[in-house]
């Protein structure tokens, strides 16, 4: 399953959702794979301070406007139960092949009205992946909403105006989320009792059942001890967390 973390705005949180589901994901011993698509390259520096400090992190690899091609992302995520895509910030034609690529798109978006309208801009090319690719979902992730705000509360309808599903779960502003990446790791890792840590793993498990409405998570490693975690399908399921394939254009 591919995850595409996209939309046409810088600072919206694109890397911030990529490495955190990535990173749970890692958490419930699934193979990962986090492909950086982005040229300000954030998700390879998170990698490398990860690998400096000697931790547990995704397999992670640059891609660039090619990535739907035949031989590309489609081959190489066949070897991967879970793939994210931490794209740029401009529409053009990474973001496009993206598009191609994907089994879900989300998109990052600030709480306000003023930040919906910015993702009206993606809606024509969303709409022209469809074309392609019918079975491609999409929906809004709420990002950085001030907790205890009644604008922070109204988040979620704010952006329903925006023409796509908006995810329940909404990222709030917390400190967490930068001193995490900071570091190398994910809310879940660096504070795993944190309101952070509770985000991320609720926006995992409702992407994760977005995707795959038949299969429930493995289950969760201790934080930090992703080998110590067993993979597999639900009792009674016969899906397997990477067997949902989809057609590739
Ligand atoms: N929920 C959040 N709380 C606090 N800081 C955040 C949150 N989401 C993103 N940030 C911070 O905002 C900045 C931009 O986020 P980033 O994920 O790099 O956005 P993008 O990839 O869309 O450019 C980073 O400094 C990041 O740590
Ligand atoms: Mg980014």
């Amino acid at each position: 399953m591919i995850v595409a973390i996209t939309g046409q705005k810088g600072g919206v949180g694109k890397s911030t959702v990529a490495i955190h589901l990535a990173s749970e994901a890692l958490g419930h011993g699934m193979r990962v794979l986090l492909v950086d698509a982005d040229p300000q390259a954030t998700v390879r520096t998170w990698s490398s301070v990860a690998a400096m400090a000697g931790l547990n992190r995704p397999t992670v690899v640059a891609m660039g406007a090619d990535l739907h091609q035949p031989g590309q992302l489609p081959e190489l995520a066949k070897s991967f139960d879970f793939v994210v895509v931490d794209g740029p910030a401009k529409l053009d034609t990474v973001q496009r092949a993206m598009l191609l690529t994907a089994d879900l798109a989300l998109f990052p978006c600030g709480p306000s009205a003023v930040d919906a309208w910015a993702l009206g801009d993606v809606l024509p090319t969303l709409q022209e992946a469809r074309r392609i690719r019918p079975e491609l979902d999409a929906a809004i992730v709420v990002n950085r909403v001030v907790p205890g705000t009644v604008y922070g509360r109204q988040a979620r309808q704010n952006l329903s105006t925006a023409g796509l599903p908006v995810l329940r779960t909404v990222l709030a502003q917390r400190i967490t989320y930068q001193e995490a990446l900071a570091a190398g790791k994910s809310a879940s890792t660096y504070a795993p009792s944190s309101e952070a840590s509770r985000e991320a793993r609720n926006l995992f498990n409702e992407v994760f059942e977005r995707l795959s409405p038949q299969v429930t998570p493995p289950v969760a490693s201790a934080p930090g001890n992703a080998k110590a975690t067993t993979t597999g399908p639900r009792p009674g399921s016969k899906k397997t967390p990477g067997s949902k394939k989809k057609k590739v254009a």
